[in-house]
């Protein structure tokens, strides 16, 4: 059975169930910012478990795409030395939104690994929260005691990251046998290479936040199997880049690396994973660069350089890995078609780039090998700043110190490591969240606020919702701060970047508009005199603040069209801030703009803008 046929068996298998099939999302998060990269089939569906959206279906399935290579779950240091990691995997997946629990979740991943996969029921072991009894129990029905396990939260309690859903879950473990340990059963495999993990299914109890975990309203279920690691079983192979989609790569990168496979499998399995990563990232509008995930996809992108240097590799080949990449992943995944040239040319000139870099840290290399000489110990400090500056692998850095008889200070490093990661995880936190329950219940028993901003700046509307310190309430007294809902608004709330209307509602100021679940329009501010619920009220947007605001909207329409008529039509937006009185876009670039291109932006926008052109106006969802 190929990757294909494995892939559509599963979706199938699940639609037939009555789950509905969605596409993956992209592998760069659209709107989550405490997410480096897609790493699960559930991150899509996020929301839907937090009960903050609701969807026609309550099961879906899906086969999504995955980096796992920073933030909190990252393999990226284990790719090309376990017979199992990846960076960039697919992850087919099933999800009950409050609709099945445990029992079905166990009895469909049971009869799919031995009735449509046709595992060998003896050899699946299957782990469980320790406390979980109830899983255990129902695992009974399908295997003996002594193939589960019980597991502490490390193993068996799933978390999307530091916040957001999260539950005990239960993994499916593929014994391997002998080959890979002695280790009797997963408590003694400490490696996991003998019993493969293949498949875990999580138990969504609970939304974590920054001050602990509440219980989710609707119990659900999120399930992951790694696509390649089924393959691997199914085609009896023993590493997962053994798999027809990975031999094909391989086949066409010895070509390009003249070289075989058989001699140099390390390098040849970091760079067939690596190209994966990042041209499906950068299909996905990634930029490879200095911070957050342009730092880790450009990390990723040295790692497989350095490993082709290995091979004899001196000049740019990684870019000619898009094309057999295409053939082998472009009709399921048509993006990477799309994108061809852009990938390479993102690929190439990035390799450029540090093979440039590598010429200049030659001499520190050497200098650093020099000062370690005497005292035969290169310092984890020097280490660690010639990864983190140089984007020289620790690995590399070992080879080369062994060849040169000299050690290296693993502590130091680790300590200078776990620093940087700490400081990486940091920029990534979250700020507290708002207590979204009684405002979901709101918009359910009210239904979404009325949006009448485009037609008119003034309208007259009543009270239906007042809000103090978090608390619903009858009244907000003069000088108090709160918000408040109406039946009907002009203010526009905060949305992709754009700021939200200000103003006034009767005696009450608006600083802020905000939306902070679905269908809510929240008006936040200051109580000039009292105000109370079901009072009607003059509601009235700053005329002048929405204007400006509006200019420098349509302005990131235009610079965003100018960039592209200068830059090229790769161009695209990453985000953005529109205020009142300035506007920042961010966009995608592998190369800063010459002070003529600068200028030639400026004066199209400028011509456009003197067109003077009528604006049309969209409700995008
Ligand atoms: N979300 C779960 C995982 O990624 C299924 O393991």
């Amino acid at each position: 059975m190929n990757v294909s046929q494995i892939r559509d068996k599963f979706i199938h298998y699940f639609v037939a169930k009555g789950h509905t099939h969605v596409a993956s999302s992209p592998v760069i998060p659209q709107d989550d910012p405490t997410l480096m990269f897609a790493n699960a089939g559930m991150n899509q569906f996020k929301d839907i478990f937090l009960g903050k959206e609701q969807r026609s279906y309550t099961r879906a399935t899906t086969s999504q795409k995955c980096i796992r290579a920073g933030g909190k779950h990252n393999d990226l240091d284990d790719v090309g030395y376990t017979s199992r990691h990846l960076t960039f995997f697919e992850m087919l997946g099933n999800f009950s939104f409050g609709d099945y629990f445990k029992k079905e979740a166990i009895q469909f991943a049971w009869e799919v690994s031995t009735e449509v996969f046709l595992l060998d029921p003896k050899k699946i072991f299957v782990s469980v929260f320790e406390t979980d009894d109830e899983a255990y129990d129902l695992w009974l029905n399908h295997v003996p005691a002594n193939q589960i396990v019980r597991f502490g939260a490390k193993q068996n309690f799933w978390a999307m990251g530091d916040t957001g859903p999260c539950g005990p879950c239960t993994e499916l473990l593929f014994d391997r046998g002998e080959r890979f340990s002695s280790a009797k059963d997963p408590y003694e495999d400490e490696s996991g290479e003998r019993f493969l993990e293949f498949w875990n299914c999580v138990f969504m109890q609970f939304d974590k936040g920054p001050h602990g975990q509440v219980l989710l309203k609707k119990p659900s279920i999120d399930t992951g199997m790694g696509l390649e690691r089924i393959a691997a079983l199914k085609q009896g192979v023993d590493n997962v880049f053994e798999i027809d989609l990975f031999q094909n790569l391989i086949r066409d990168a010895e070509k390009i690396l003249s070289r075989r496979y058989e001699d140099h499998k390390v390098a040849f399995h970091v760079i067939a994973d690596h190209i994966r990563s990042l041209s499906f990232a950068i299909a996905d509008g990634a930029i490879l660069s200095n911070v957050d995930r342009g730092y880790v996809l450009r990390k990723i992108l040295r790692r497989a350089v350095q490993f082709g240097r290995r091979l004899g590799q001196e000049d740019p080949f990684l870019h000619k890995m898009v094309l057999p990449l295409i053939h082998q992943m472009g009709s399921t995944y048509p993006e990477l078609k799309k994108e061809q040239s852009h990938i390479e040319e993102m690929i190439l000139n990035e390799e450029e780039g540090f093979l440039r870099t590598l010429k200049r840290s030659g001499g520190l290399l050497q200098k650093a090998f020099e000062e370690a000489k005497p005292k035969n110990l290169l310092e984890g400090e020097v280490a660690f700043k010639l990864k983190d500056t140089y984007g020289i692998p620790f690995d590399e850095l070992a080879l080369m110190a062994k060849d040169m008889s000299i050690k290296i200070d693993t502590e130091g490093y680790l300590k200078e490591e776990e620093r940087a990661k700490e400081i990486s995880r940091k920029g990534f936190e979250v700020k507290e969240q708002l207590s979204m329950e009684p405002l979901l219940e709101f918009v359910q028993q009210h239904g979404p606020s009325r949006f009448v901003g485009f037609d008119t700046l003034h309208t007259n509307a009543t009270v239906i919702g007042i809000l103090h310190n978090g608390q619903f309430v009858d009244t907000l007294l003069k000088g108090q701060s709160g918000s408040l809902i109406l039946d009907e608004t002009p203010f526009y709330a905060e949305k992709g970047g754009q700021i939200g209307d200000v103003g006034s509602i009767s005696a009450f100021r608006v600083d802020a508009t905000k939306t902070p679940v679905k269908g809510l329009i929240l008006h936040e501010g200051t109580a000039e005199d009292t105000l109370v619920l079901s009072q009607v009220v003059s509601a009235k947007v700053d005329y002048a603040l929405r204007k400006e605001i509006e200019k420098h909207h349509t302005a990131t329409h235009i610079l965003h069209w100018a960039l592209q008529q200068v830059a090229g039509p790769q161009v695209r937006q990453q985000g953005s801030y529109v205020a009142a009185n300035r506007l920042r876009f961010d966009y995608n670039a592998q190369k800063p703009l010459s002070d003529e291109e600068l200028k030639l932006i400026e004066r199209i926008c400028n011509e456009k803008i003197r067109e003077n052109l009528a604006v049309t106006t969209y409700e995008l969802g």
